[in-house]
């Protein structure tokens, strides 16, 4: 089972919209997918909940019985401040990592450290674990996105997509929904925005 785990410590950085999105899209293209929420307030849990049954299928992995068919593959939201064992955990599931950062400045300070750490990690270190980053609510070309591309040019890692400011995400969330799940012609150009970061996802 392939697993996704999105991370960055700092709050509201985008965490959850990014985990859901990702598993709308992994639903949509016919995996059998389910999502961990290791966060208290279980936003992305209340999230599936809400979700309409005659959409393609995600279960929490809390939920799942004994009997029922093995994942293709698992989404993991965590929760912010995660560091610790509590990160060595959740790092030791995934095959990929996403972190999202937002443009501020106390955002990508925050971020930068979280990015140098994981960099550290043997896990990382050792190539078991790929790291890419998203530009949550983040123009390409702005002052943010020029900060976020110099600092993570040092540490080798890529960008993986900047996804913009709109409320189709937070609309569609409200509903139980992803972007994938959306009438193309509502999140079109959402859409083209995940381009590279779906290639990614999909790559070994
Ligand atoms: N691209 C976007 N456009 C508009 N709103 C967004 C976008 N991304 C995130 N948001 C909003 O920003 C807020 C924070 O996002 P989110 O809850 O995904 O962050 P988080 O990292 O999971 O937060 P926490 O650390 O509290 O778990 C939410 O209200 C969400 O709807
Ligand atoms: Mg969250």
């Amino acid at each position: 089972m392939d697993t996704i785990l999105i991370a960055n410590p700092k709050g509201g950085s985008g965490k959850t919209t990014l985990s859901v999105n990702i598993a709308g899209y992994l639903a949509n293209s016919g995996q059998r997918v389910a999502l961990l929420d290791l966060d208290r307030q279980k936003s992305a849990s209340l999230w599936v909940a809400t979700r309409p049954a005659d959409l393609p299928e995600i279960v929490t992995l809390e939920s799942k019985r004994a009997d029922d068919p093995l994942n293709d593959c698992l989404v993991v939201d965590s929760p912010a401040g995660l560091r610790g064992k509590n990160l060595a955990y959740a790092l030791k599931l995934a095959h990929k990592v996403i972190v999202p950062v937002s443009p501020s400045l106390f955002d990508l300070n925050a971020s930068r450290d979280f990015l140098q750490l994981l960099a550290e990690e043997k896990i990382i270190r050792k190539g078991k674990c790929q790291i890419g980053v998203v530009g949550m609510r983040m123009n390409a070309r702005t002052r943010a996105a020029t900060a976020l591309e110099n600092f993570l040019a040092e540490l080798g890692l890529p960008i993986l997509a900047y996804l913009r400011e709109t409320q189709v995400y937070v609309n569609a969330a409200f509903e139980g929904k992803s972007l994938f799940d959306l009438p193309p012609h509502q999140a079109a150009r959402e859409l083209e925005q995940w381009e590279f970061l779906l290639d990614w996802i999909n790559k070994d």
